[in-house]
């Protein structure tokens, strides 16, 4: 493991304003994960699991603190240059998984070779296709969104999100509402990440049974504790 590809907040707090109250969304959050390494974050609804992957991914800024993601500062980023980051470098898995309807599968999978092309000596045709059979879904690669199972669509999510080998992987409650068999396979994707040296980060109020994380920590109120 090594600290330059990994994940470190400094003191990063997220306060959200709603009408004249503030809502602490994220307080003062100290956490490192190094690179390679596979971390969770444990936390029930409304404790700031979704705003700390947000803040990660360069999605949305802190109110104070600073964000090191894949040895590089965020808010010394230009917003171009954090999309840049996004389209290779760092993977979002999302809880609503965002698929394009009017696309299948392996359409929804390639469609970030519109921001990225393949890296030399990739075939991501290739790639995708291996991706979506991992995932145990290649009985649906002609399938568009609403012809598959709440568990088909993560995982078909999670294909696309890992189709350019991104050095970091977010996932935000990847598990949440899936059957067992969905879940496991999710959580093997993320697993098999790790084992080829991505860092990964997973939020998530849902039991990870299936896989060991190097590092656990508990979210409560935006409050992180190890
Ligand atoms: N855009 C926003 N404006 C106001 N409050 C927000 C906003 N986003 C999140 N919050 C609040 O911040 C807290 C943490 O939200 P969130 O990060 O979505 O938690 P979780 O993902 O753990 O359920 C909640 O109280 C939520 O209502
Ligand atoms: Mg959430």
């Amino acid at each position: 493991m090594d600290t330059k590809h990994g994940i470190r907040l400094e003191n990063v707090s997220k306060h959200f304003r709603k009408g004249s109250d503030v809502v602490r969304a994220l307080d003062g959050i100290a956490l490192e994960v190094p690179g390679g390494a596979l971390a969770t974050v444990r936390g029930p609804s409304g404790s700031g699991k979704t705003t700390l992957i947000n803040l990660v991914a360069g999605l949305m800024r802190p109110t104070s603190g600073a964000v090191f993601v894949a040895g590089e500062r965020l808010d010394g980023l230009s917003p171009a240059q954090r999309a840049a980051l996004r389209a290779r470098r760092i993977a979002v898995v999302f809880q609503m998984f965002h698929l394009v309807p009017y696309l299948t599968t392996i359409e929804n999978v390639l469609l970030p070779t519109l921001a990225a092309p393949a890296a030399p000596g990739e075939n991501l045709a290739e790639r995708a296709q291996s991706m979506i059979a991992a995932l145990g879904i290649e009985h649906r690669t002609g399938h568009f969104p609403d012809e598959l199972s709440v568990g088909e669509r993560q995982r078909c999510a999670v294909a696309r999100a890992l189709l350019h080998r991104p050095e970091v992987v977010l996932a935000d409650e990847p598990t949440g509402n899936l059957d067992p068999d969905s879940a496991r396979r999710v959580l093997e994707a993320l697993d098999t990440c790790r084992a080829e040296g991505a860092t990964v980060l997973l939020v998530t109020h849902h039991p990870v049974d299936s896989i060991h994380p190097d590092i656990e920590f508990r979210l409560e109120n935006g409050v992180l504790s190890g």
